[in-house]
């Protein structure tokens, strides 16, 4: 084990069109908070630093909101797509940092033991490790007319999640490689593949689901209003919060 300093990489500069919000996804709220600050006070707990990645026009809201985190928090303007956001935000961290972790603000009631655990696993010796779940349903390959051309087996499948982390001489590698090659990955571990390296699947955990859709931000609000109801009804019967 090591104590050598890590750093928090958050790309929060999606559009979220998908989730049909009248603002960037990052600052939609979730029982009071946006996600950027759920995500970003999560990772404070555990890393030395944050490059967060904003949508354009939105940094200085970001920077302020963030300002009373624990640790020192840069807010940069993402890119087009969301490798070039970190890789844009790699380029951020001071000289010190040894291990990075990336954090999709989507994903952000990830709790604080999995970014933990991902982080205990780099000091480890691991140079990059990627929470996932098994997957449940049956996923089939389809051709352009929507006809099935295999069913794959689920046995070796898994779901994967963020924090990531890496090595950060293996990631700042790997996201040069990307942009020399003008590659782009819909996660960080596809570019560490693609350099051959291995990465290890770690478990995952069902509350760092991302959201995407509106029924994601359903889930995610109706389970906050569960909590806030049960805080009350236990603290009318006196009972500890
Ligand atoms: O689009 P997707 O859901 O895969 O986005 C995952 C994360 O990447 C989100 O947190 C989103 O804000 C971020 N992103 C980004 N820059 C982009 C596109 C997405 O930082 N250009």
């Amino acid at each position: 084990m090591t104590s050598a300093l890590s750093a928090g990489v958050i790309p929060a500069a999606g559009s979220g069109e998908r989730l049909g919000a009248k603002r960037p996804k990052a600052l939609v709220k979730v029982g009071g908070c946006t996600l950027i600050y759920r995500a970003a006070s999560k990772l404070s707990k555990v890393v030395d630093e944050i490059v967060v990645a904003a949508p354009v026009g939105y940094e200085a809201k970001i920077a302020k909101s963030l300002r009373k985190l624990s640790v020192p928090v840069v807010v940069i303007t993402g890119g087009r797509s969301r490798t070039e956001s970190v890789s844009l935000a790699l380029g951020q961290l001071t000289p010190g940092i040894r291990y990075v972790l990336i954090h999709d603000a989507a994903r952000a009631f990830a709790p604080i033991s999995l970014i933990r655990k991902v982080l205990q696993m780099l000091q480890g010796g691991e140079n990059a490790v990627v929470p996932a779940i098994a997957v449940t349903d049956t996923i089939k390959i389809v051709d352009e007319n929507e006809h099935v051309q295999s069913t794959v087996n689920r046995e070796s499948l898994r779901a994967v999640q963020t924090p990531q982390g890496f090595a950060r001489a293996l990631i700042d590698r790997a996201h040069e490689e990307a942009r020399l090659n003008e590659l782009i990955g819909t996660d960080d571990a596809s570019l560490v593949e693609m350099l051959g390296a291995t990465v290890l699947i770690i478990p995952g955990d069902e509350r760092a689901r991302k959201i995407t859709t509106a029924s994601d931000l359903l889930h995610y609000r109706n389970l906050k209003q569960k909590m806030k109801q049960n805080v009350k009804r236990s603290d009318s019967k006196g009972g500890k919060v």
